[in-house]
């Protein structure tokens, strides 16, 4: 028998992760959503993942444009990825947040870690979520810590 919600919650937040924004431009304007489902599939090609509630707007975004952008936070960014974790218009979290629209024409942050613009190659549903994998057409990258998240809290690296 499956564990409850409770048992994957108690375990599932003790997975120590980064924290990414994914980004997309669609027919109904940027959107945008905090996801810490982020991973690394395959170097050749290059290819990652990201797991977004059925939802979550942003996750009808991607799967209507077929183009995502995911930006990886730096551990000045906590107030970003309140902002994009809801309870702001989509405006507002643009309005608030530097970007630009990049090689692939996704919102992509100015001031992040990282940023990775991706086509997106398969959809699959699983559950309440869709694991969209992307392949990485453009990248950027600048110097900085990370933000990160474990056990219901933000964190940063120990020096
Ligand atoms: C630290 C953090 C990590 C999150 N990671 C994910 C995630 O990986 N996938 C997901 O579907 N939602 C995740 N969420 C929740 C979404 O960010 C949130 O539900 C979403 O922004 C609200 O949906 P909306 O953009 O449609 O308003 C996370 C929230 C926080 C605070």
């Amino acid at each position: 028998m499956a564990i409850n919600n409770q048992e994957f919650k108690n375990a599932l937040k003790l997975w120590a992760s980064g924290v990414s924004v994914v980004t997309a431009n669609s027919s109904k304007g940027e959107q945008g959503m905090t996801a810490t489902s982020f991973a690394s599939v395959s170097m050749d090609p290059p290819q990652i993942l990201v797991c977004l509630n059925e939802t979550a707007e942003t996750g009808a975004a991607i799967l209507e444009s077929k183009k995502f952008a995911v930006n990886i936070l730096t551990a000045a960014q906590e107030q970003v990825s309140n902002q994009f974790a809801g309870g702001s218009s989509m405006e507002e979290r643009f309005a608030n947040t530097a970007w630009y629209e990049g090689e692939l024409g996704q919102p992509v942050f100015e001031n992040c870690l990282a940023s990775l613009e991706c086509t997106v190659v398969q959809q699959v549903k699983a559950g309440t979520h869709w694991v969209i994998i992307g392949e990485i057409q453009s990248s950027q990258c600048n110097e900085g810590e990370p933000l990160l998240y474990f056990n219901s809290a933000y964190r940063t690296v120990a020096s």
